[in-house]
Order: structure tokens, then C-alpha cells, then sequence
């Protein structure tokens, strides 16, 4: 929890900063020094998630919001501005994932995903816009091994977040003159995650999973964190438009041995 890197009087908002990865993240930035807003759906997710960050001494705010409903969104970045001035780092990090063929899910859960992950960031990025630090906001968002390592059973979630990394590249060129710096992280199969229990369900696939990661181990949320403060730092004040993989290389070998133990447990 303790970085080179110092976050006092810094506001930082992670958009599905509840649980997770994401969670993960804010209890650094919070452990730093950081002024921490989190959102998401669930209420009791959002009030359990103040009270963890409130308890590093630092000021800590959040809110309920779905991303899919960009009014909402736009609601909790006006509020977090006037209770804690300009946003020096957004994170946005809300996702869904659920395994499936793309012929097996119906059009409208291939469409949730891309509402959550992709339409999310966006509403997420274009709400958070009037109220990014200018000059110096460093704005992250979350992707996956999926936005460029194609992988069955997840069709919805490839699709999205190779949006997810154009957004990143596009905005990093439109909000650079601004000196607003926009970068990817792409966390690996990260430990105790919602992600890795819908994607590796059994002690078998964790163990292949690891197995298929040239570090020989599963990653943890404090080594995203880490990252995302890296990148929210001065010495990274050159970095934009990048997507970084920390993933111990696993994006490397395409994560074949995972999602084919998973394709041979899904019902045929
Ligand atoms: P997680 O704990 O389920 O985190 C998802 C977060 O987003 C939660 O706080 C959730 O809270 C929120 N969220 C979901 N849908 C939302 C919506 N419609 N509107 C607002 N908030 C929403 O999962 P995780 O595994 O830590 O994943 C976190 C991020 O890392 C995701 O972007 C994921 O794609 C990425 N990732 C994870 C892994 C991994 O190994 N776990 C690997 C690569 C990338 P509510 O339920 O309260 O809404
Ligand atoms: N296989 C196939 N379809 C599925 C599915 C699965 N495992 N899980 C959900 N769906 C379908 C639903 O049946 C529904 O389609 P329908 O209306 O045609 O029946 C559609 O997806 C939307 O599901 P719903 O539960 O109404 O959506 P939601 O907005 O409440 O939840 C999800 C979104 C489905 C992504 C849900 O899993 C979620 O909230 N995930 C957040 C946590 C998470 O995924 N964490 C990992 C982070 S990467």
C-alpha cells in the first residue's frame, strides 16, 4: 500500500470503484495521500466501499449511478466537483463479463456487455470531461486481454474493449493539447477478482491459468493499483495513449490454456 508516488489534496474518481480490481485501485490512491469518489450500482457496495477508504484519513465520497444512464453519470461528477474540486485522475474500470458462445446469448446480453464496458466508458469519459484537471488530469481506463487476444466464449467482451482501447488512443489525441494524458491498463488473471470466478470456475483452470502465464503466478489487484499510480505520477508525464499490459506476459501466449478448459466445461 505504500508508493514513491503521493496523492494529497489530488481528487480521484474510479467509475465502478466498489469491489475488485477497481476497489483495489482506490484503497491505494486512498492509502496515498488520494481523495477518493467511487461509483457504482449497488448502494451497500458504494456505502461499504466509503467507509473502507474514509478509514485511510483521507476524505472519501460516492454514488449510486449505473453507467449505462448518462444523466446519472454526469450527476455524480458535477456533485464530486463541487464537494471536492477538479478530477487530477479518472479511472474507469466498471465492467461486465459472463462466459457464453456467441450464438448461445441473446442479442441483448451481447448488447449489455457493450452498454457496461464500452457505452459505460464513454458516458464515463465525456461526463468526466468539464471537470478533468487542465493542465495534468491522468484519466486510466481498465481494459482486458481480450481487447486484442481474441478468445472464445467471449465475443461480447472482445468486442467491447477493443472499443474500450480506441477510446483510449482517440481521446489521448483529442484531450492531448489540453496536457489531459489518457492511457489503457490491462490487467492479466488477477487473484480473488469477480472476473477470474466467472472465467476460471474450478482449481483446474486457476491452476492451468497460472500455469499459462509466464510469470507462473496470478496477479494482484495492488499491482493494477500500482500501475495506475505510476501512470497518475509526474515521472509518467510523457505517457499518453499507451496500453499497458500488466499481466506477468500472459497476453503474450494468448490465453489459449484458459479458455479452452473453459469452452470443454460450457454445455455443448
Ligand atoms: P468486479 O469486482 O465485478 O468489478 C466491477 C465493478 O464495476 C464493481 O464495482 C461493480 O459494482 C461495477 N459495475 C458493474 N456494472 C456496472 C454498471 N453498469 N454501472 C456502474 N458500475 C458497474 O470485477 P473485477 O474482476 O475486479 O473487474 C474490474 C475491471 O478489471 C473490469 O473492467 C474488468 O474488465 C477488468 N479486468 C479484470 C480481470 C480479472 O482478472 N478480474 C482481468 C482483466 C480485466 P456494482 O455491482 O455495484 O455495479
Ligand atoms: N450467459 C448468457 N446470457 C447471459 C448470461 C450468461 N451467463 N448472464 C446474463 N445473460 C443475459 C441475460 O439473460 C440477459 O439477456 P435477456 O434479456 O435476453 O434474457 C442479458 O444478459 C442481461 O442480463 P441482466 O441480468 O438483465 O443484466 P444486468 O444489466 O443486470 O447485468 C451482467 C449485467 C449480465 C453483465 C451481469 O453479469 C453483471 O452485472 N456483471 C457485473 C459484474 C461482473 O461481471 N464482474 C466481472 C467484471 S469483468
Amino acid at each position: 500500500m505504500t508508493s514513491p508516488f503521493k496523492f494529497h489534496d489530488k481528487t480521484i474518481f474510479v467509475a465502478g470503484g466498489t469491489s475488485g480490481i477497481n476497489l483495489g485501485i482506490a484503497k491505494n490512491f486512498a492509502a496515498n495521500g488520494g481523495n477518493v469518489v467511487v461509483m457504482s450500482r449497488s448502494q451497500d457496495k458504494v456505502d461499504a466501499a466509503v467507509e473502507t477508504l474514509s478509514s485511510y484519513g483521507f476524505k472519501s465520497m460516492g454514488f449510486s449511478a449505473d453507467v449505462r444512464d448518462y444523466d446519472a453519470v454526469e450527476n455524480a461528477f458535477s456533485e464530486t466537483v463541487k464537494a471536492f474540486g477538479e478530477i487530477d485522475v479518472l479511472v474507469s474500470g466498471a465492467a461486465g463479463n459472463f462466459p457464453a458462445r456467441a450464438t448461445d446469448m441473446s442479442p441483448n446480453a451481447f448488447k449489455s456487455v457493450i452498454d457496461i464496458d464500452l457505452l459505460g466508458s464513454y458516458h464515463v469519459l465525456r461526463a468526466s470531461y468539464p471537470h478533468l484537471k487542465k493542465p495534468g488530469a491522468s484519466v486510466i481506463n481498465i481494459s482486458a486481454p481480450q481487447a486484442f487476444v481474441p478468445m472464445q466464449l467471449q465475443s461480447h467482451v472482445c468486442a467491447a474493449k477493443a472499443g474500450v482501447d480506441m477510446l483510449t488512443r482517440t481521446l489521448a489525441m483529442e484531450w492531448g493539447a489540453e496536457k489531459i494524458r489518457v492511457n489503457s491498463i490491462v490487467p492479466g488473471p488477477i487473484k480473488d477478482t469477480e472476473g477470474m470466478a466467472r472465467l476460471a470456475p474450478t482449481p483446474a483452470i486457476i491452476e492451468a491459468v497460472k500455469q499459462s502465464v509466464p510469470l507462473q503466478e496470478l496477479g494482484s489487484a495492488d499491482d493494477i493499483a500500482n500501475a495506475a499510480m505510476f501512470l497518475s505520477s509526474p515521472v509518467a508525464s510523457y505517457i499518453s495513449g499507451a496500453i499497458l499490459p500488466v499481466d506477468g506476459g500472459w497476453s503474450l501466449s494468448g490465453a489459449g490454456v484458459m479458455m479452452d478448459d473453459l469452452v470443454k466445461l460450457m454445455p455443448k
